[in-house]
């Protein structure tokens, strides 16, 4: 314990919020602590009391207290009410120019309302991804702030010495005004679904059309994270795979309930994502196919009823080798697509709501400290770092000699899966847009064109300006509309 005011204070003590104070107390900062429920601050103390200065506060006004100005106060508790229920509390005791962090995944447009609102009384309000599960939390995640320039000078020093560091640079940069923060973070789970529905599929594919054993798959992902491939996600994967079951013996993988489940950030990205006008399918079909797994009375009634390959007569008479280094480019360039879409989305929101985002530095602070980190996410920064205004990450030359040479596996791939009768909707889903993205024609001219029959809605040329209209019903004769 401290004699001096605490630099920090953590609220909601949950093995999450617990893991950032200790992280801030082993840095070297002193952290005031508390949760509604005492017994988690007094269990903190208690079990880690000795690893820095801590001050345990039982109850907001101790935890404002205990803090030096400006006050800087960390919110770690579940988004949406419990969020709103501790800033109504803290805020009628607090000062002019004091800090509240929101930690948690909300909703960019639920920061943008309460920074809007903290704003009001001389607050500053800093919505934070934070990313990378308990053992980031505790030993350096990615941080991805929002707010005010002023709160993040503030938070800055201790913000970058708790994060994760690659190369010695630190995951952690002020993404930008108000919700930028938790926008990149909500973007950041959405790509986290297509990346593991990509795995999800891959797997699925050597298990069904090789007939692989989930022991030889995990040997598989582990050669794969010494490529391009390498990241957290392929390398955990390796893991999960290898896991065998103690009380049957059987691959742990076949004895968990294939239903996907989802906390909803996944959700809100691609809902977001469709109001921005901006094609993030890869996510859009990670998050449907979550749902299907889910979708238990419909698997159930369609399982006998709809016919087609079963798994078991899925095996094709493919080369083994071949096969699995197909799914590895079909698997890049899946990925990169999905990320391509993420930017893309990024760029859109930071357009919308004047964020100015530095979308090179998003793929930096992505590189260490969170679920998503890879080693390709070096090529991201280093396309935006060539052009700032790239229009897609695809039509960067590291992006697309990849998606071109692997193009040829990846339609093998998505013919496999097709032809054996595995749902790739992950793999099928990015190659269409791979498609679409660099077709010349695309057939939006015959539904423009069905637009006008049915609704007048009018059509634009291709060989002269202005809106047309077609006299559909009459004598067909195309006027200016
Ligand atoms: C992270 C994770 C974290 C959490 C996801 C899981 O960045 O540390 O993304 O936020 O694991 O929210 O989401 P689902 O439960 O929806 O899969």
């Amino acid at each position: 314990m401290s004699s001096e005011k605490a630099q920090i204070a953590v609220t909601g003590l949950a093995v999450m919020g617990r893991n950032l104070a200790r992280n801030l107390a082993r840095n070297g900062f002193r952290v005031a602590v508390h949760n509604r429920s005492q017994g988690r601050t007094d269990a903190l103390i208690e079990q880690f009391g000795h690893e820095g200065e801590f001050t345990a506060a039982a109850d907001l006004p101790a935890l404002v207290e205990a803090l030096e100005q400006p006050r800087k106060i960390i919110i770690m508790v579940k988004a949406g009410e419990p969020t709103d229920a501790v800033i109504e509390e803290l805020v009628p005791l607090l000062d002019e120019g004091d800090i509240v962090v929101d930690a948690g995944n909300a909703h960019f447009a639920d920061t943008r309302r309460r920074e809007d609102a903290l704003k009001a009384k001389g607050l500053h309000f800093v919505g934070a991804g934070v990313s990378g599960g308990e053992e980031g939390a505790l030993n350096g995640p990615s941080i991805m702030p929002g707010g005010s320039t002023f709160a993040y000078a503030a938070l800055e020093p201790m913000l970058t010495k708790i994060s994760a560091h690659v190369g010695g640079e630190a995951c952690c940069v002020h993404v930008g005004p108000d919700g930028a923060g938790h926008f990149v973070k909500m973007l950041h789970n959405g790509i986290e679904y297509a990346d593991m529905q990509l795995i999800a599929e891959a797997y699925d594919l050597l298990r069904h059309v090789l007939g692989l054993s989930a022991t030889e798959i995990a040997d598989v992902f582990r050669e794969w994270n010494s490529g391009d491939l390498e990241s957290f996600l392929i390398e955990i994967t390796a893991e999960v795979l290898s896991q065998v079951d103690e009380s049957t013996g059987q691959p742990f993988v076949d004895v968990v309930l294939d239903q996907a489940e989802q906390k909803g950030t996944g959700r809100w990205t691609v809902q977001v994502a469709l109001d921005l006008g901006i094609p993030v399918s890869g996510m859009a079909e990670a998050v449907f196919a979550r749902s299907l797994s889910g979708d238990v009375v419909r698997r159930q009634a369609a399982a006998g009823a709809l016919a087609g390959p079963s798994a078991s007569d899925a095996k094709l008479d493919v080369d083994r080798a071949a096969f699995i280094d197909d799914v590895r480019h079909a698997l890049y360039s899946s990925k990169l697509v999905a990320y391509a879409q993420g930017f893309d989305a990024i760029r859109a929101a930071s357009d919308q709501y004047g964020w100015d985002i530095d979308l090179g530095a998003m793929a930096t602070i992505w590189r260490g400290g969170c679920i998503i980190r890879a080693r390709f996410l070096d090529r991201i920064k280093e396309a935006y770092d060539r052009d700032a205004a790239l229009p897609s990450l695809l039509v960067d030359d590291y992006f697309k000699d990849a998606v071109v040479s692997g193009q040829d596996a990846w339609r093998r791939v998505v013919a496999a899966a097709a032809t054996a009768g595995v749902p790739a909707p992950g793999f099928s889903a990015a190659l269409s847009y791979y498609d679409g993205l660099r077709a010349e024609r695309l057939p939006a001219a015959l539904i423009q064109g069905l637009r006008d029959l049915f609704g007048a809605h009018t059509y634009h040329r291709v060989d002269r300006e202005g809106a047309f209209h077609l006299d559909w019903s009459g004598d067909r004769t195309e006027q200016s509309a």
